[in-house]
């Protein structure tokens, strides 16, 4: 561990410090803030079941609730409890079916799990001790690097909400009525008059963080990186517009597709996003339990790699590469630094974008003027994950903190990045810096995109 990738070492080019990531108390308040905020979206997402369906499995993609439940526990134990706190395992057994290596996805729900009972039981034992732990940690600047700023109490916040995500994908997944309801988000006011485009001049800008006190390693460090000059559409691609690419034949034509997209479509006769359907003439989606029309000005979601692909080539376009997208999220050319998020420097707020599952579906193209970048783009956090072309790398200087299997081990050319955060995404996990990848042929996650063009 060196000083310069330490979670809140100084930076070098020119970064403010995050609000309050030098005075402990606050980074205190903060990290309980989390952890209770994380842990009330838990509750909504595994209270608003019965227990039958805690241990059900929903799709063969997903881990029952309950697994989600427990490992959210068993990893706020290791790093919390045992290596922060030096605190004695309190269930060493349970630890290698809570390990997400050890056990894929669809062999979990055959696993001798904790019941449901059982798992809230021990989420919450791990949470009382954790926050005795919190109380008394040295969260100072020259403490270790886990407790540095409350890193790991920050890290363990992320990750519960990494999984709230993936919970909301399992309920998206799960048949029957509704269990969960939101209000809608708000509406655009002037998507009439935005211009279809943004332009992003030519030129270096800093790329990821190195003063973010919880950005995680994949995030670090801050680095110039030049950009060409390029076109980015001004808002995620839309239902409609891509509507207009189904119709024009866009998944019977080879020539818009990777050749493994390509081969995606006709082994799985993929016709339309996941989750819609036609029926009398008309495109209908399952949301929620819910079943409606298909919203026009609405942010694709559910798309794959390979969709959003094939949708740039045919509008004769292309995905932005993540420089590119993280030049037009934090770029400001007026004072030729990077902002944590693209208003500015401030947390968001309901007024800067939608997140946190406060409502359930992407806000119509267009919302959110408070959240526009300097670039004009608008709409980058929040809503859908954006994918790019680029393939999941680490930045140059990266070193792996406080463990490998976090990005490390996924780094390469099989995952892509997604940035941005959609509306299932906690503010706590979702920045300008942040950094999602997933396989080009995932779709159940909430993914959309936008394009670009050289200039
Ligand atoms: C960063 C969303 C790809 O869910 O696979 C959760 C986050 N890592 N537990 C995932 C994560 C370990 C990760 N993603
Ligand atoms: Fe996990």
């Amino acid at each position: 561990m060196t000083d310069d990738r330490a979670p809140s070492a100084p930076a070098a080019d020119g970064f403010p410090p995050a609000p309050g990531s030098h005075d402990p108390e606050a980074l205190r308040r903060r990290a309980l803030d989390a952890l209770l905020s994380a842990r009330a979206r838990t509750a909504t997402l595994t209270d608003s079941v019965e227990d039958g369906e805690l241990t059900a499995q929903h799709s063969p993609l997903m881990s029952p609730l309950v697994w989600d439940l427990a490992h959210i526990g068993n990893q706020e134990e290791q790093w919390l409890l045992r290596a922060v706190g030096g605190r004695q395992a309190l269930r060493p057994e349970i630890d290698g079916l809570y390990d997400a290596f050890e056990h894929p996805r669809s062999s979990r729900p055959s696993l001798p799990l904790l019941a449901p009972a059982e798992a809230r039981t021990y989420a919450s034992d791990v949470r009382g001790r954790a926050l005795d732990i919190l109380e008394a940690a040295p969260l100072h600047e020259g403490g270790r690097p886990l407790e540095r700023a409350g890193f790991a109490f920050g890290m363990i916040a992320q990750h519960e909400q990494q999984h709230d995500e993936t919970m909301l994908i399992t309920h998206q997944l799960r048949s029957g009525p509704a269990a969960l309801t939101a209000p809608a988000p708000p509406d655009p006011t002037d998507a009439g008059s935005l211009p279809g485009e943004v332009l992003v001049p030519a030129g270096p800008f800093t790329m990821g963080t190195s003063a973010e006190p919880w950005a995680l390693d994949n995030e670090r460090p801050a680095h110039r990186r030049e950009v060409a000059a390029f076109h980015l559409d001004t808002s995620p691609v839309t239902c409609g517009a891509y509507q207009r690419f189904m119709a024009d034949g866009g998944y019977t034509d080879p020539r818009w597709w990777a050749p493994e997209g390509w081969d995606m479509v006709r082994e799985h006769g993929l016709t339309a996003p996941l989750f819609w359907h036609r029926d009398a003439g008309q495109w209908l989606r399952r949301r929620f339990g819910v079943t409606e029309p298909v919203p026009e000005d609405e942010p694709v979601l559910h798309i794959s790699w390979y969709e959003a692909d094939a949708y740039a080539r045919w509008a004769g376009r292309r995905l932005p590469t993540e420089s590119e997208w993280e030049k037009a999220a934090r770029h400001d050319p007026a004072t030729g630094r990077s902002l944590r998020y693209p208003w500015g420097d401030t947390d968001p707020t309901p007024e800067h974008a939608n997140l946190g599952q406060r409502h359930l579906r992407p806000a119509r193209a267009g919302a959110y003027p408070a959240g526009r970048a300097p670039s004009g783009a608008g709409q980058l956090i929040g809503d859908v994950w954006e994918w790019t072309s680029s393939d999941f790398l680490p930045y140059p200087g990266f070193v792996a903190f406080p463990y490998r299997e976090y990005s490390d081990v996924f780094f390469g050319p099989g995952h892509k990045v997604l940035r941005g955060g959609s509306f299932a995404v906690d503010q706590v996990a979702c920045r300008g810096t942040f950094r999602n990848w997933d396989l080009p042929v995932r779709r159940q996650i909430f993914s959309g995109f936008r394009t670009a063009r050289d200039a």
